[in-house]
């Protein structure tokens, strides 16, 4: 069953079928951008649990923000470990008129969603509306989901452990919209790996020399 709340948060069922990530990997590279619309990977992650051990090999923690691993990628999807070190977080962001699904791995991560007033232009000041109470989840609990039309939102490790979240984009989102609190408006972000596939971009450069 799928439950949206304020966070889009998706019920576990209480029937999970353990599955490892090649196997999510098989699922999602089965998808196109129609099916991606669909309910099917809702669908899916309410059903599946993928072994934590799986995204051992992609956990890599930045010393200067949160860290973006790359797992895997098509043109359709991308799949990403998100590493947090204490009070490490984003900024208000939107997620380029694409879906979004998280899975928390280790640790507590608080999320927060926005309303914009009006349409986002870039440079234009905004205020931002805060939708409803900023909301704590644990490993182990709840997968999220947001896309455009819930809101914007922050995500931040406010606690004094470190935390491990799963991103699935469809489709990849290369650049977002960020939102300076202090000016009160949006500017374009490029949004960069900190490794790919397991590897740091250094051990990539040397495989391809
Ligand atoms: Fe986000």
């Amino acid at each position: 069953m799928i439950v949206f709340l304020n966070l889009a948060v998706i019920s576990f069922c209480y029937l999970m079928k353990q599955t490892s990530l090649n196997e999510f990997l098989e699922f999602l590279n089965k998808q196109t951008a129609k099916s991606f619309k669909t309910n099917a990977v809702h669908n899916y992650l309410a059903t599946h649990a993928i072994d934590h051990e799986e995204f051992l090999p992609y956990t890599f923690f930045r010393e200067e923000t949160y860290g973006r691993n790359l797992v895997a990628k098509n043109e359709f999807f991308e799949l990403l470990v998100l590493t947090w070190l204490p009070e490490q977080r984003t900024a208000i962001h939107d997620h380029a008129d694409q879906r979004c699904w998280m899975l928390m791995e280790l640790g507590s991560l608080t999320f927060k969603n926005y309303e914009a007033v009006g349409p986002i232009t870039e440079g234009k000041q905004f205020s931002l509306t805060p939708t409803g109470k900023a909301e704590t989840l644990k490993a182990g609990t709840n997968t999220v989901y947001i896309d455009d039309g819930i809101g914007l939102h922050s995500i931040a490790n406010a606690s004094r452990k470190p935390a491990i979240s799963v991103h699935l984009y469809a489709s990849p989102i290369p650049r977002c919209r960020i939102y300076n609190e202090s000016l009160k408006n949006f500017s374009w972000v490029d949004l960069e790996y900190f490794t790919f596939s397991g590897n740091t971009w250094t051990e990539t450069i040397q495989q391809l020399q």
